[in-house]
């Protein structure tokens, strides 16, 4: 099905609901939740709390057609998600790239005693390791993940160590999953596994995600710059102008990308994700380098404004609320977001989008134009 649906926003709700048949409606008009349902998979749970849930249209991804998902409680978001794609989609859409989907955790032990310095008995640590066995043992804490080919991969002494302690790091590939409770129960197996020799104090995965990266990007035409009266050169010239602080000052890299996460955490949340790790993880990724920076870059290459947006995003699409919440089950299979992999990159193109779409608005007609027409609609 074509993801270019025009005056799809102008269609009432039943006939928005028919355009993308077939869509549980029952799952739609509850929220997708029962109370009950809430209550088992909560504490102290006593009712449900439901967002507009809208479907952005206008994308192609790796050259597939696709509608995405989004939950969020700020208006003006989808629509400006879906209008980053249909510019996007005049130079043919979206490519992406990934790394494997790796989680990491950390595991901090206090050394014992020693002649030896901090360092030469860390080393001696990860020597006198049988990393082989090791790495079996806890996979078979998760058979299921080494049966779809993920599970642990590497332990590695962590660039940062505290003085008397050690922390390791044990890598994880964690195929479709976020992986969070299968990363933290081999992390914790393995400090009991070194408490006769090390003092353990903690085991828990970094929301750093520092080889999970997600790569999207795309053209997008001049001409159609544009806009409220501002031409396409002066819309490009701003464009660059805002492009350029971001990269020099660090309270606008902040909001440009909180622009890119008002696309990714909607996508994330619609299906099931854990928001606040994707949120974690993006900003880590942006602090980096030594500054906090902008996730996405951009430049003119011809007649084309080039974005590219690279950022861990550590989604998954089994496990946790994505298969226990009925209605991100429901959406992740009606809009074929089958693995981890295509989640990812799904998200990271709505994310783009909506940066070009929010650095469009400010080059041109400024940003509240928009808002105010959406924020009307409410009342
Ligand atoms: C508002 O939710 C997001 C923006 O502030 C992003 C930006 O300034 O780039 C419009």
């Amino acid at each position: 099905m074509t993801s270019r649906l025009p005056g799809f926003y102008r269609l009432s709700l039943s006939q928005r609901r028919a355009a993308l048949a077939p869509l549980e409606e029952v799952l739609l008009e509850e929220g997708g939740l029962t109370t009950s349902q809430a209550d088992e998979l909560g504490e102290n749970v006593v009712g449900r709390y439901a967002l507009p849930l809208s479907i952005a249209t206008n994308f192609i991804v790796d050259g597939e057609e696709r509608l995405v998902p989004m939950a969020t409680e700020e208006p003006s978001v989808v629509a400006a998600c879906s209008n980053g794609a249909r510019v996007a989609r005049v130079a043919g859409g979206f490519t992406t790239s990934h790394e494997p989907p790796v989680t990491t955790c950390q595991l901090l032990l206090r050394l014992p005693p020693s002649t030896e310095s901090d360092s030469a008995q860390r080393q001696r640590l990860l020597r006198t390791l049988n990393h082989e066995t090791l790495l079996r043992s806890l996979g078979a804490l998760d058979p299921q993940l080494v049966a779809h080919g993920g599970g642990p991969r590497s332990l590695e002494l962590s660039p940062h160590q505290m003085p008397g302690c050690v922390t390791l790091l044990l890598h994880v590939v964690t195929q479709d999953a976020m992986g969070a409770n299968s990363v933290n129960t081999m992390g914790e197996a393995l400090l009991e596994q070194l408490k006769p020799h090390y003092t353990p104090v903690a085991a828990i995965l970094t929301n750093a995600m520092p080889q999970r990266n997600t790569t999207a990007a795309a053209r997008f035409p001049v001409t159609a710059l544009g806009k409220g009266g501002v031409s396409s050169e002066k819309a490009l010239d701003r464009f660059l102008q805002l492009v350029e602080l971001a990269q020099r000052d660090p309270m606008r890299a902040v909001t440009h990308n909180k622009g890119i996460l008002n696309g990714i955490s909607a996508v994330a949340l619609a299906t099931g994700n854990d928001t606040r790790g994707v949120e974690a993880a993006a900003h880590y990724h942006a602090a980096s380098q030594g500054s906090y920076r902008p996730l996405s870059t951009w430049s003119l290459q011809g007649k084309h404004l080039v974005g590219q947006l690279s950022l861990p995003l550590p989604l998954g699409t089994v496990g946790g609320m994505t298969t226990h919440h009925p209605l991100s089950a429901h959406l992740l299979e009606r809009f074929a977001l089958l693995n981890a992999r295509t989640l990812a990159a799904v998200a990271a193109c709505a994310g783009l989008a909506n940066n070009f779409s929010a650095l469009w608005a400010l080059s041109t007609e400024g940003i509240q134009k928009g808002h105010m027409l959406l924020q009307k609609k409410r009342r």
